[in-house]
């Protein structure tokens, strides 16, 4: 029986210090606990989190969250949120990456979200988000869009990934246009852990075979 490798295993390379993806001017990696004292500072901005239902986060909170990034996501399904770092001075400027969901079917025929953690990521009822948050000074130079976009083709062609979505506050009007400007479409309204979320979906087209 064949064991599929994480993504970005490689035999002799420290895992946490993965590349995952390039673009012209970022690198995304793995996260590590390393990243706490940055990442921690970007979640306690009430700007940065203002459209978060949870709002901003505490140092024990963002720690809880990393741990989980590096214990559940890398390590059960090979992706998760990642590093976004600032090709020309090495600046860790944000964290974009892919989150898995479990789409819930409601009775009344509408559709619930809530955060996948069991590792199926290939099994029927999973959604995978492309996510993305910068530090405000970065805003306005197309580097979330730059970052969506290539996770985008990372996730179709490396990952071999069928589908991905975009969830965001419905108000969040710089998250809308990024999800746009990456090829998501809108598709229907649905609920994510009980609030509202429009759901933007890009599905990678069937290579045809002559
Ligand atoms: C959402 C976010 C990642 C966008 O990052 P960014 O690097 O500024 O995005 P880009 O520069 O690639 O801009 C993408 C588009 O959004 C537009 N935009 C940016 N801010 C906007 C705003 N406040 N209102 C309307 N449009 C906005 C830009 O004009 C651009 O569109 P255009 O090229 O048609 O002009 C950034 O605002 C952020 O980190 N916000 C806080 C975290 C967050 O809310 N993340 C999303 C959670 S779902």
């Amino acid at each position: 029986m064949t064991k599929r490798v994480p993504e970005g295993t490689l035999a002799g390379v420290t895992e946490a210090q993965t590349t995952v993806l390039e673009t012209d001017r970022l690198i995304l990696r793995r996260l590590t606990m390393d990243d706490l004292e940055p990442l921690a500072k970007l979640y306690a901005d009430p700007r940065v989190r203002r459209h978060f239902p949870e709002g901003t986060l505490t140092y024990e909170q963002t720690e809880e969250e990393l741990q989980w990034i590096i214990d559940v996501y890398y390590a059960r399904y090979g992706y998760g949120l990642w590093a976004t770092v600032l090709k020309e001075d090495a600046k860790f400027i944000g964290r974009c990456g892919l989150l898995p969901w479990t789409i819930i079917e409601g009775r009344d025929g509408g559709i619930a979200l809530t955060i996948a953690d069991d590792g199926t990521d290939d099994a029927a009822g999973i959604d995978v988000e492309v996510a993305y948050l910068l530090a405000e000074e970065y805003w306005g130079q197309g580097l979330a869009t730059e970052a969506a976009q290539a996770i985008v083709e990372y996730a179709f062609e490396r990952l071999n990934m069928k589908r991905l979505i975009c969830l965001f506050d419905p108000e969040n009007q710089a998250s809308r246009r990024v999800a746009e400007k990456a090829g998501f479409a809108f598709e229907r309204d649905v609920e994510v852990d009980g609030e509202p979320s429009p759901l933007y979906a890009i599905s990678r087209i069937r290579e045809t075979h002559p």
